[in-house]
């Protein structure tokens, strides 16, 4: 009989979403008179359509395949050099940042790498056999925690939650959401600017102190940037690279999901620096670029041709104002919901550089219970901060990807509700 790997039988739960949504579908069965009302803020998944510029060179990249003369076969495990140069040219370039396409791996998704780099470090509990000591910040989008937990980088979770062997960073009010470097030294951290959950935003002396640790402590940042597009303020940092220094210490993760609205189309891209090294076993240094490129061509032919086409026309003139007019929307729809939950009573951060709003919950009610009520009395279905850690206890994520019709309604029903408010 098959062994199975018994870490994922340490995971204290199902994936956050599903069982958001799991929840959400058992209590439409159960009020089928009001499952038509629910606004669904929970998960950040966008909700307007594909940039024109996209569904365009999609098509004309059909038409490729559809040809003899133009079809294509396998594409290059790691990325077309068309999508990888407009990346380095549109994305770090203006910046004045040096990757080279080279260093450019795309994928279906910064979830998927985040998960998929786990490949190229040694695995294992951190005490005992001594692989890695990995830190998060809490709270912390989930995929970071459960993919070192199926990796068996972990112990059992304990009762708060929290699993033996990671070290928790803990992002507070006080510390603005972006918790400083550890005293200590760690081999591998998580960071995640613009922050989901907490929408919180790293300033440059922040990520400089991140990178300056790490460098004093050969540490690995796995810096994701998922949201890197909705930053509002030039002058912080929209990739680690902007530091000096970075490209020795930092891996980091981009996404067309938010941006693009790739969400289900799949798309995105990890920057593996050829200078960013870690430790062998027998103690030598070892460069990640080509462990993470031979990860790549063993166990991907990557995305479609019609897909990584579309990721490119994001790049166009054309594509670049659709973009930016997606994340106008959105980020008008923070906007709205930062003002009008102020105006109603409630606490609220993030949302400035992010399309997370992050809510806290009336005094003495747990986010679970918050995320009950609002979907029991004004069927609003929000993320508990819970969900996302033990600091994440005490709040709730309202995702600004909707309609503009949808947040305004959401901003009115929970101003209704009185006594949900801090
Ligand atoms: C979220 O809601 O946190 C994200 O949409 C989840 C994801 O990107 O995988």
């Amino acid at each position: 009989m098959a062994r199975i790997n018994d870490h994922y039988r340490k995971l204290t739960a199902g994936y956050l979403f599903p069982e958001i949504a799991r929840r959400v579908d058992h209590w439409q069965q159960a009020h089928p008179d009001r499952a038509g009302r629910i606004i669904r803020c929970g998960i950040g998944d966008v909700t307007e359509p594909l940039p024109a510029a996209v569904r365009a060179a999609m098509h004309r990249a059909i038409d490729e395949m559809g040809d003899r003369a133009t079809f294509r076969g396998y594409g290059p495990p790691t990325g077309y050099d068309f999508l990888r140069r407009a990346i380095a040219e549109g994305d770090f370039a203006p910046r004045g940042v040096n990757v080279d396409p080279d260093e450019i791996f795309i994928s279906d998704g910064s979830k998927t790498d985040c998960g998929a780099i786990l490949d190229i470090l040694a695995c294992g509990p951190a005490d005992g056999g001594r692989a890695n000591r990995i830190g998060i910040t809490d709270p912390v989008y989930p995929v970071y925690v459960d993919t070192n937990v199926m990796a068996g980088n972990t112990g059992p979770a304990g009762p708060d939650g929290r699993y033996a062997g990671l070290v928790y960073l803990d992002a507070t009010v006080e510390n603005g959401f972006t918790p400083p470097p550890p005293d200590g030294p760690l081999d591998v951290v998580y960071l995640c600017y613009p922050n989901n959950p907490t929408g919180g935003m790293i300033d440059r002396a922040g990520l400089e102190a991140w990178v300056a640790w790490a460098r004093r402590h050969d540490a690995l940042i796995l810096y994701d940037v998922a949201y890197r597009d909705f930053i509002r303020d030039p002058a912080r940092p929209h990739s680690i690279y902007e530091i000096d220094g970075a490209r020795t210490c930092a891996i980091e993760f981009h996404s067309f999901s938010k941006n693009g609205g790739f969400t289900g189309v799949r798309c995105g891209y990890t920057v593996c620096p050829r200078d960013v090294a870690g430790r062998s076993a027998d103690g030598s240094h070892v460069p990640l670029h080509p462990l993470w490129t031979r990860r790549w061509s063993t166990k991907s032919n990557n995305v479609a041709y019609v897909v990584q086409r579309g990721a490119e026309a994001l790049y166009s003139p054309e594509g670049r104002a659709q973009t930016a007019a997606l994340i106008d929307h959105y980020m008008g729809n923070a906007r709205r919901l930062i003002d009008g939950l102020r105006d109603a009573g409630f606490t609220v951060h993030g949302g400035e550089h992010a399309p997370y709003v992050w809510v806290e919950c009336p005094p003495g009610t747990g986010s679970w219970a918050t995320f009950d009520r609002l979907l029991d009395e004004v069927q609003v279905v929000v993320t508990p901060g819970a969900g996302f850690g033990r600091c994440g206890e005490g709040f709730f994520r309202v995702s600004a990807f909707n309609s503009r019709a949808n947040v305004d309604a959401v901003v009115n029903r929970l101003s209704a509700m009185s006594t949900v408010r801090a």
